[in-house]
This record gives structure tokens, C-alpha cells and sequence, in this order.
């Protein structure tokens, strides 16, 4: 697929811009801080509904402004969709579709398929287990954008199930011997077996990805990095390792060694929420669930966050978005590729890599800064380039494109 158009209303830097965009490479450029990743962070956010850069939704709205909206004409075979989305800090988001407003913004995630690779994406071999937890989540939305309500209904579960820790705190720990903490641990049983019943769900579909993702990402890490070991990941739920024994009979997941299949997982869930139910209720937080999961990223036997060297990190972080890029193309409209600012970081095997798929999608967008070379592949393929500017406005600086 690709984007006909592309606006922008108060998205960061940008006060207003209209785009019209080709299939093929566009560069943007421009000097640094200019507002060049503040466009394809817009295009990122419309395909998954959450920025490669931040976690809140304020900071994506221009300062001085209330709300942020982000419009793209989306052709995929020949149709035609147009998504708006209104991002609204303080109050909820709203989706558009063509003429037809969304009951939940949620519902546009498939509409732009698209898969951004950044600086940022080292943080997926050497950050939190919720960077790699995102990656997974992500990547389901947008494979199968019906399965995101699952993660959607369990982490309001987690936030009313915390909050149920917190406030009945001291009720739960008087117990069964009053009766305010026999109503509160009567609640809490509630919320077990929602947690475990969803968590299930969420658990086996992020296993199932990860079986999905295993052999490309292994396949793209040899093509970035030849002579380093092999490249695999591995999906560690939390309640894994707190359950010892798993139920016996259960099929084995060839990669995981943990049981695949939602009843067998809602098992182990509710067992060790049974557990740690001490140890959460002194603490006020859900212990157990796949909020809590990691995934290994491993390179031959070894997790590659500690052990890697730079240019391994480098090449593995490349693999995992290559991977997704390979899996969505797969079994669907191909994505929109997204390289912000990612040539100048790499040596000439991992740029030729990233060339060669980048000359093979229907749309590629890259930002560069001015005066970084840009690999000649791409110079032979042809492409459109942009470029961003900046300009005093009346509330501080904005954007501007080609100088409109
Ligand atoms: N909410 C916001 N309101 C106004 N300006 C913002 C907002 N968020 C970010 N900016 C501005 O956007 C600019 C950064 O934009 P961006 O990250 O797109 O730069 P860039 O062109 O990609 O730079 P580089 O080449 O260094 O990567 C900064 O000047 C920052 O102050
Ligand atoms: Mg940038």
C-alpha cells in the first residue's frame, strides 16, 4: 500500500501541512531539530496508535495547542481510504473513516500498514521489557487488528484490578476474619479470573508471533551480520517461571517450551496469581500476567542485551523491524517502509541490506539531515525529496515544507 496524501494539524513542530506523496522513495531533509521525524512519527502513530518517541500523547500535540490531528489518504490495490484521527490529551482520541466517524480509534489500526525503523529501535535489545512487550503488541495490531482489543480489555483489567489493590489494601490483608476483607478478596477473585481468563488470550497471541517471527528474524540477521552468530528470540512469560509445573499432557510451543494454547495459560495464570497474592497485596500491584513478560533476545546462547557488541546490537535491533516488515508482507497489503535517520548509523553491508529492501516497497519515507550522505543505491533508484524548514511563528518556531 501507500499514502496519496498526508496532513497534519498541529502535530509537533507543525502548525499545518499538506502532502501529496508518490509510491516509490521520498526523502525528507533538513537540518536537525527541524521537524523531518515529527512527520513520519505522524505516519507511524496513524498505523499503530502509539510514537516510536514518546508514550503520552501530550508531547505530539504543538505547543500552544489544544489538540493534534493527523488525515492520510491510504490506496491499497486501487482502494481508497482516508483516516482522520484527532489526538486529545485530555480527553479521548476520536477516529475518522472516509465520511464515518469511529466508535473507538482503535477501530483504524489496518488502515495504514507501515513499519518505521529508528535510532530509537535499540532500545529493543537494550531497554525495558516493555519496549520489546510494544513491539510484539504493535505488530499484532497491525497483522490482525481485532486481536489489539484483547490487550485493550486486559490492560483496563490491570488498571481497575492495581487500583482494587491499592484502595482495599488493608481490607484484603484482614482476610477472611471481617467482612470487609472477605467482600474485598471476593472482588479480587473477580478480577483473577478476568486477568488470567484475558491474559490467556493476550499471552498465546503474542506466543504465536513470536513462532511466526522466529525464522525471519534469524534469516534477517544472517543477511545484516553473516559471520555473528545465530540471531533468536524468545518469548519468557513471567507466570513461567513462578509456576513450576506446568500441567502435564499440554503441547510443548517447539521454540517457547511453554504451553501455546489460552485454557492451559489461564491455568497457570490463576495459579500463580493464587501465589503471589500475598506478595500483591502487600505491594499494591499485579504481579502476575503478560504485563509482566520479557522477551529473549538471544544471540547464539547468549541474551543479547549485555553481552552484544555494538554493531551486533545494531544488527539484531535492524532485524527484529526487518522481521515484522517481512511478516506483514506476507500475509497482507505490503507496509509503508519508514527509515528515520537510520543510514548514518550503519556500515555499508547493513545500509546495502536496507537499500535493497527499501528499492523493492511500494513506499518508502526517509528522513536525513542535511549534509548526511545517503547510500547510492537509492540515489539510483530515484526518489522525491522535501525539504524542512524552520520559521518563527507567533507561538515560538514551526515547520514548514518546501518553504510553502
Ligand atoms: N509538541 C511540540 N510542539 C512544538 N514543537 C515541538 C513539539 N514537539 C517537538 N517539537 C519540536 O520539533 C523539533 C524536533 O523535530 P524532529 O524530531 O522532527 O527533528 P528532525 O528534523 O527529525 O531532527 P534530527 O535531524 O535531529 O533528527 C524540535 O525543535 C522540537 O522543539
Ligand atoms: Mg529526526
Amino acid at each position: 500500500m501507500h499514502l496519496r496524501s498526508l496532513s497534519l494539524r498541529d502535530f509537533r513542530s507543525w502548525p499545518e501541512v499538506e502532502l501529496t506523496l508518490e509510491p516509490g522513495i521520498t526523502v525528507f531533509t533538513g537540518r536537525n531539530g527541524f521537524g523531518k521525524t515529527n512527520i513520519v512519527e505522524a505516519v507511524g502513530y496513524l498505523a499503530t496508535l502509539s510514537s516510536h518517541r514518546v508514550s503520552a500523547d501530550a508531547p505530539l500535540v504543538r505547543a500552544g495547542a489544544e489538540t493534534a490531528r493527523i488525515s492520510a489518504t491510504a490506496v491499497n490495490d486501487g482502494r481508497e481510504l482516508t483516516a482522520h484521527l484527532l489526538i486529545n490529551p485530555h480527553k479521548t482520541n476520536l477516529a475518522q473513516l472516509n465520511r464515518t466517524r469511529l466508535r473507538s480509534p482503535r477501530e483504524v489500526l489496518g488502515t495504514v500498514r507501515a513499519v518505521l525503523f529508528a535510532p530509537e529501535d535499540l532500545q529493543l535489545v537494550t531497554g525495558e521489557p516493555a519496549q520489546r512487550r510494544r513491539y510484539l503488541d504493535d505488530l499484532i495490531g497491525l497483522r490482525r487488528p481485532r486481536l489489539a482489543s484483547a490487550r485493550i480489555e486486559y490492560e483496563r483489567i490491570i488498571r481497575q484490578r492495581n487500583a482494587l489493590l491499592k484502595s482495599a489494601g488493608s481490607a484484603l490483608r484482614r482476610g477472611y476474619s471481617a467482612a470487609d476483607g472477605e467482600a474485598a478478596l471476593a472482588t479480587l477473585d473477580t478480577w483473577d479470573a478476568q486477568l488470567a481468563r484475558v491474559g490467556a488470550i493476550v499471552t498465546a497471541e503474542r506466543l504465536a508471533l513470536v513462532r511466526d517471527l522466529g525464522p525471519l528474524i534469524e534469516q534477517a540477521y544472517m543477511t545484516l551480520a553473516p559471520t555473528s552468530r545465530a540471531a533468536k528470540i524468545r518469548y519468557r512469560p513471567k507466570v513461567a517461571d513462578l509456576v513450576a509445573d506446568i500441567p502435564a499432557g499440554s503441547a510443548r510451543d517447539s521454540v517457547e517450551d511453554v504451553p501455546a494454547e489460552p485454557d492451559v495459560l489461564e491455568a497457570m495464570l490463576l495459579t500463580g496469581l493464587a501465589q503471589q497474592r500475598t506478595k500483591e497485596i502487600d505491594r499494591g500491584i499485579s504481579l502476575v500476567g503478560p504485563h509482566r513478560d520479557d522477551i529473549d533476545v538471544l544471540l547464539g546462547d547468549q541474551p543479547a542485551k549485555g553481552f552484544a557488541s555494538h554493531g551486533e546490537t545494531w544488527s539484531m535491533a535492524l532485524a527484529l523491524r526487518l522481521a515484522s516488515y517481512l511478516l506483514l508482507r506476507e500475509d497482507g497489503p505490503d507496509p509503508i517502509l519508514i527509515l528515520d535517520d537510520v543510514f548514518a548509523e550503519l556500515d555499508r553491508r547493513r545500509r546495502e541490506a536496507l537499500v535493497e529492501i527499501a528499492c523493492q516497497a511500494e513506499q518508502v519515507l526517509i528522513t536525513s539531515a542535511v549534509g548526511e550522505e545517503l547510500p547510492d543505491g537509492l540515489a539510483d533508484a530515484g526518489f522525491t525529496s522535501h525539504h524542512v524548514d524552520m520559521r518563527d511563528g507567533d507561538n515560538g518556531r514551526i515547520s514548514v515544507l518546501d518553504a510553502q
